[in-house]
């Protein structure tokens, strides 16, 4: 009898693809939805940038380039990580891949073999869990909370560790929650890693977008890690390029030349023409960077204290990325009419068809007592969504 591949009975498809289809289709029908779930900025990619994809275009580089990257981005990405990040790599400690997602990939598939543990926090991104089962390893997750402002410890990953465990797998600034861990928290992590055999990977797809004062740090700086991190980085959420797909990771020789191996027979290089766009981005004076981040600021200070200023919601204060996340479990239980909350995919569905706004429930993230909202919308969608969710919830009784 014909049949599936069993390892796909277990990954389940992209929560967030899946409620962007929903809102997709809701639109379609004539529906008015404001919607709060996009994972990307909402602004244009900055004119300097197109107009590199668009020069790259009439000068023919539209073959395919080494699978690596081309030369030019490669040492762009060198010269990046050096003087933004202290980190240094050679020409062959870089790959450039169709997105930090496909980087994270293919870093799993690099080092993971089956039965290997690979630790994170919840909340995480949605894709990590399912990378990390589609490497045929499994998913350790040390469980944070609105208390602990969506952060794990030093004690908690050391618990979390056993012999089985290939990786640590950490992200700062977080999707969802906006967490950042500071320099300091950072080194803490460290020393529980300094002396062990386990790979980190670190996602810094957020690195550009955090705020007041704190500064990024990478955990790859740190001497005695270095030859164990894979940096992972990307130009779609710093420069408003989610669609040209381009994202990096910068590791030792060995991890990079494995990551080659899945990439050149799977996908061969990441578009030529994106590459050049992103080479022009990270050559960029960083002042449209600058700018998308101070707007972001403003509306996550609106956002924030509407928020907190609601009776039953637990929303600490993201330090970056575009996202509040926010507890809404003392919510559950209650109802409007017939309409019962239970768990954060009710609570989603009642704002969708109560008040037209589309969240992302928790649950896609690991935690089912809070709600994603990015506030990646204008200030004007965002006044009034907020007013309208307050409407809404006031109704629950
Ligand atoms: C934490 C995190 N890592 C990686 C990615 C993937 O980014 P890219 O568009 O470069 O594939 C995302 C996108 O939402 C993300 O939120």
């Amino acid at each position: 009898m014909l049949n599936y591949s069993k390892l796909l009975s277990s990954i389940e498809p992209s929560k967030t693809v899946a409620i962007a289809s929903l809102i997709n289709q809701l639109k379609a029908e004539g529906k008015k939805i404001l919607s709060f779930s996009a994972g990307e900025p909402d602004f244009n990619t900055p004119d300097f940038i197109k107009e590199a994809g668009i020069k790259a275009i009439q000068d023919n580089q539209t073959k395919y380039t080494s699978l690596q990257g081309t030369a030019e981005l490669i040492n762009t990405i060198i010269k990046k990580f050096k003087t933004e990040n202290n980190l240094d790599f050679k020409p062959d400690e870089i790959l450039v891949s169709n997105g930090a997602k496909q980087s994270i990939y293919n870093v799993a598939m690099a080092i993971c073999n089956p039965g290997d543990e690979v630790i994170f926090q919840a909340p995480y991104w949605v894709s990590y869990p399912e990378i990390v089962k589609l490497a045929q390893a499994k998913p350790v997750i040390i469980e944070t909370n609105a208390n602990s402002n969506f952060k794990i410890t030093a004690e908690q990953l050391e618990k979390a560790i056993t012999e089985k465990t290939k990786a640590f797998l950490f992200n700062s600034p977080s999707n969802p929650t906006g967490a950042v861990y500071s320099k300091s928290e950072i080194i803490e992590l460290a020393n529980v890693l300094i002396n062990k055999d386990i790979y980190i990977i670190t996602d810094e797809i957020y690195e550009k977008i955090i705020f007041d004062g704190e500064e990024h740090f990478s955990i790859g700086s740190i001497p005695e890690l270095k030859d164990k991190t894979i940096t992972i980085n990307g130009v779609s959420k710093a420069f408003s390029m989610t669609g040209w797909r381009i994202g990096y990771a910068g590791s030792n020789k060995e991890i990079i030349k494995l990551a080659k191996i899945i990439q050149g027979h799977s996908t061969s290089n990441a578009t030529s023409i994106s590459q050049a766009a992103a080479n022009a981005a990270l050559n960029g004076s960083g002042k449209e960077v600058n700018e998308m981040k101070d707007e972001f600021n403003k509306r996550r200070d609106f956002v924030i204290n509407e928020l907190q200023s609601i009776d039953g919601i637990i929303c600490p204060k993201p330090k970056g990325a575009f996202y509040a996340f926010f507890d809404v479990s003392s919510y559950y239980n209650k109802s409007n009419n017939n309409f019962r909350i239970n768990d954060s995919i009710s609570f989603c569905n009642y704002l969708l068809s109560d008040a037209s706004i589309a969240l992302v429930p928790g649950i896609a993230f690991g935690n089912d007592n809070c709600i994603r909202m990015s506030y990646a919308s204008s200030m004007e969608d965002l006044i009034e969504g907020l007013k309208k969710l307050k409407v809404s919830l006031s109704k629950l009784s």
